[in-house]
């Protein structure tokens, strides 16, 4: 049994506590969010004074921070946990704590193995210390309140390094389209301050990172509630006070993508210029069975407001195929959508019903060989798009943010273009370049979803 020191949250005055001998390894499945998550949760670990394992085969502490939103994604951790036994055997202190969103939806479920020791919802992980100091003890918890007013904004979070960082900016979502899980896991959307978010970005750029991504489910739906300031408001906000800082967000809704956010946009420089705008389905029928609140119409309209701003900004989307009643018409729909709007990417899946949401009570009546059928044709479809798209990058320049070596080849650089392209370069000036650095890169030729080029 471990004593612990008295429990702290990380501010920027108390990020590390003296080390108590104990080590964590987390590991992190399913959205950036999670990432970020991850990264806090990490924080306040290090506060109370455990440090981060090399790798789990040493740690004394091992946090799979999770995702519900497909059963494949649950499957997944099924597995890991089955693995995780082993570790179990050959230490028998071994603590093993699940967080995130499976945690929240299976609950005490997941207690049923004794191989879990805690399980924490994403709103509870100031208790993570706490419980786990209780497992290290013996005692197993379920901790999976969800809150109306947690966004952990005065927590550090301990950022591993790299050019570029992620920061949420709200939590939960109140869109409950009906496919989907996250209005159960997450909770209701609330917002941290704009000042504080602003400061965060100042400090990020002062401690060397280059790129910030704002993240929420639906950062649309942002506001800070003393001002009343909306997203556009927030990101102009940044966009000002760091104005070297390339700034990202991620996701939209396409109902509320406003014309106030694609002005601000595309009057500065320094916010990048791709939306990942997911549409779902090409057919207003599914849209509205999905509670999507926007027609086709209404979203191609939206992407044409964009283009007509910002004519080289990139898009990307998410796509469900198979969403219950879904017809071959539907589906063609779809991949007329997709023809017509010409996304540079697209995120597709087969649709996974989930317990409790109200497409659930639809039923599943696609039999899977259709669902894997329509998805592999229009996994077809936007890989021959995104092929002609890429194709006319070729003799462009670009500013690319360095993040790292290529993991294919070590003496080529790898970053990514402002629309959130990768590139991959090599060249004689290479060696003086670094992580954090802007290269400009002339695009030579491409792989399938990577540019090649060399220093311009
Ligand atoms: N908040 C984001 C999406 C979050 S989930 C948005 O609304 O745009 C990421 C993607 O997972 C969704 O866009 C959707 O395409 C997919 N997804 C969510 N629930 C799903 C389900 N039950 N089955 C299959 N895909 C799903
Ligand atoms: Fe899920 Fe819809 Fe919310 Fe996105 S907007 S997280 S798809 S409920
Ligand atoms: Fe998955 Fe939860 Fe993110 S369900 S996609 S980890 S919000």
């Amino acid at each position: 049994m471990v004593e612990l020191p008295v429990l702290v949250q990380p501010t920027a005055q108390t990020a590390e506590a003296p080390s108590n001998g104990l080590t964590v390894f987390v590991e992190s499945y399913g959205c950036q969010m999670n990432t970020n998550d991850s990264e806090i949760v990490m924080g306040v670990m290090h506060a109370n004074g455990y440090r981060t394992a090399g790798s789990p085969d040493d740690a004394d502490v091992i946090l799979l921070n999770t995702c519900a939103i497909r059963d494949n994604a649950e499957k997944k951790i099924h597995e890991r946990l089955m693995h995780l036994k082993h570790f179990k055997k050959t230490n028998r202190d071994l603590v093993v704590g699940v967080l995130g969103c499976m945690a929240e939806r299976l609950r005490a479920d997941l207690l049923e193995t004794t191989l879990v020791d805690l399980v924490v919802g994403p709103d509870e992980y100031r208790r993570v210390p706490e419980l786990v100091g209780e497992a290290l003890g013996g005692s197993r918890s379920v901790a999976v309140k969800l809150s109306r007013t947690e966004t952990y904004d005065d927590v550090v979070p301990l950022r591993t390094g790299g050019a570029s960082a992620w920061t949420s900016i709200m939590r939960g979502c109140d869109k409950f389209c009906t496919f989907c899980v996250v209005p159960f896991t997450r909770g209701r959307e609330r917002s941290r301050p704009l000042q504080s978010i602003v400061d965060e970005t100042k400090g990020l750029w002062d401690s060397g990172f280059k790129e910030i991504t704002l993240l929420g489910q639906n950062v649309n739906s942002y506001r800070d509630i003393e001002s009343g300031y909306d997203f556009s408001d927030l990101l102009a906000a940044t966009a000002r006070a760091v104005p070297s800082m390339r700034i990202r967000y991620s996701t939209s809704h396409p109902q509320d993508m406003s014309d106030k956010l694609i002005n601000t946009m595309a009057e500065h420089s320094n916010i990048c210029k791709h939306v990942h705008l997911p549409v779902q389905s090409g057919s207003n029928r599914i849209l509205e069975l999905m509670n999507r609140t926007y027609t086709v119409e209404h979203y191609i309209g939206r992407i044409e407001r964009i283009k007509e701003l910002m004519p080289d900004c990139a898009t990307t989307t998410d796509i469900i195929t198979g969403f219950c009643t879904e017809t071959e018409e539907d589906h063609q729909r779809t991949i007329d959508l997709m023809k017509h709007i010409r996304y540079e990417g697209a995120y597709m899946f087969t649709y996974s019903p989930r317990e409790n949401t109200k497409a659930w009570k639809l039923g599943d009546d696609v039999p899977d060989e259709v669902k894997s059928r329509r998805l592999a044709e229009i996994i077809e479809i936007q890989s021959e798009i995104a092929r002609q798209i890429n194709t006319k990058e070729v003799g462009v320049v670009h500013e690319v943010l360095v993040d790292g070596p290529s993991k294919r080849d070590a003496s080529h650089w790898k970053g990514r273009t402002d629309t959130n392209k990768i590139v991959v370069f090599s060249g004689e000036n290479v060696a003086s370049c670094a992580v954090g650095d802007v290269v400009r890169v002339k695009v030579e030729r491409t792989n399938k979803a990577t540019l090649v080029g060399i220093p311009y």
